[in-house]
């Protein structure tokens, strides 16, 4: 397996430019499942997950093209209707299908996802909606075995009791065809649904979102139409924790900096510099770091649980006791073991991470253990004198287009060793 081998100490100093969301790209492929026709999506990120989904997307029976950061779907019809446990297992985000299937063929089997490095990553949510709109579900041998009567599902007035991103997102997809006006509360309201809402729309939909009141007036059939995927604001937000860490300089393009404006205003707080260059364009600096007592991961405006090991980070030489408590998983902490072999001080008690300054990190053997959590050990090694080696970086690979690269450009001493 790959390895990433990174000199210390070292400071962000350069440029680079964000990529298309892998959150938005990977719903918004999965939705084309809905429509018929053809069509372009731009700006797709090059990464383990896009191409992941695309194979499945494939084995499903859909003809796809994914070169250059641009996916050509043609006329996607499902003719498989399982998928398989070897497919979901390894991308959970997959749970998605099952949504937009069910809501334009009449069954579908599709493996349960299982747990992850970061919970058990329940589906009741999504489950218990479908059966309300006319979906019989069996849970049997590990796969969750979908089927409906008639010719559409039924429209729902539905609250979440839980704000889920993957529940919204399934749920909307599989309103788009039912019979009347879906009504659904309590949503989840990131840029990435947003992304899909507008694209289902361009596609012939009728999507409304009122605060986190989404109403999906549903729709014979729907027409694929192109679109251009949002840039990743995760990617940009663990760049610019990269840069306060380091305390140095980064001019970041094709940045929508709404995206994260509550983060960036904390950051700003701690000591985070920001200046506009151009349209989505900005210069990120930062020469000294402002520790706060407590910061919370919210769902979406709040502050985002995908930021949380990365944000930690930046606290190993500056945290005065700063604390962070994460709401959104129960168990997003895998990455603190890792960030200990540096020689941090970091204490893990209820959810609530404390982390004290040290004077001093050192380089050390590392494993990634999941997408976000291996971002903060690149951000502990940028701050460590000596050698690091971190190991599984499949992980990265899945969510960072060109990472290693990137950091190049800023001036990280980083290579992969095969
Ligand atoms: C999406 O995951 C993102 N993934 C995650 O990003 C992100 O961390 C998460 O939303 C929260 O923002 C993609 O978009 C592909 P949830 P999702 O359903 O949809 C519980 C990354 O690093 N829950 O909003 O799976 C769940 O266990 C990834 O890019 C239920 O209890 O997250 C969690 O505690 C990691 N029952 C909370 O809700 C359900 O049926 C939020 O999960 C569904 C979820």
């Amino acid at each position: 397996m790959q390895e990433l081998i990174i000199k210390g100490p070292s400071k962000i100093n350069g440029s680079i430019e964000i990529s298309g969301s892998k959150n938005a790209s990977l719903p918004i492929l999965i939705s084309t499942v809905l429509a018929k026709g053809s069509c372009v999506i731009g700006n797709v990120p090059n990464l383990r997950d896009t191409k992941f989904l695309i194979s499945i997307l494939k084995n499903l029976g859909c003809k796809i093209n994914f070169k250059n950061n641009v996916v050509a779907i043609h006329s996607s019809n499902i003719s498989k209707k399982i998928a398989d446990y070897d497919y979901v297992r390894q991308m959970r985000a997959s749970i998605v299908l099952l949504g937009p299937v069910i809501g334009r063929y009449s069954s579908f089997k599709i493996a349960l996802p299982g747990g992850c490095a970061i919970g058990t990553r329940s589906i009741d949510l999504h489950l218990d909606a479908l059966k309300k709109m006319g979906v019989k579900i069996k849970i049997l041998n590990g796969y969750v075995v979908a089927s409906r009567s008639g010719k559409s599902l039924t429209a729902i007035n539905h609250r979440f009791p839980k704000i889920s991103v993957g529940a919204t997102q399934n749920i909307i997809m599989a309103a788009t065809l039912a019979s009347g006006t879906t009504v659904l509360k309590n949503c989840a309201i990131e840029p990435e649904v947003i992304d899909l809402i507008n694209f289902l729309n361009k596609c012939g939909s009728k999507i409304t979102v009122n605060k986190r009141v989404i109403k999906i007036a549903g729709k014979e059939n729907l027409e694929l139409s192109n679109h251009e995927i949002i840039p990743d604001r995760i990617e940009a937000g663990s760049y610019i924790l990269a840069t306060m860490a380091t305390k140095g300089k980064l001019q970041i393009k094709n940045f929508l900096i709404e995206h994260l404006q509550e983060p960036i205003n904390l950051f700003k707080k701690m000591g985070l510099k920001v200046k506009k260059i151009n349209t989505n364009e900005y210069l990120f600096s930062c020469s000294r770091i402002k520790p706060i007592n407590l910061i919370e991961t919210k769902e979406y405006p709040g502050f985002p649980t995908d930021l949380q090991a990365q944000l930690i980070s930046i606290f190993l030489k500056n945290g005065k006791k700063s604390k962070i408590k994460e709401n959104i998983f129960e168990n997003r902490f895998i990455h603190i073991p890792e960030l200990r072999r540096f020689g941090a001080d970091i204490v893990l008690k209820n959810n609530i991470v404390t982390i004290d300054k040290v004077s001093e990190l050192n380089g050390a053997e590392v494993m990634a253990t999941d997408l976000r959590g291996s971002f903060s050990l690149i951000i502990a090694a940028l701050l460590s004198k000596g050698e690091t080696i971190i190991s599984r970086i499949y992980h990265l690979d899945r969510g960072y287009e060109d990472f290693d690269l990137k950091l190049k450009q800023c001036g990280v001493n980083i290579k992969r060793k095969k």
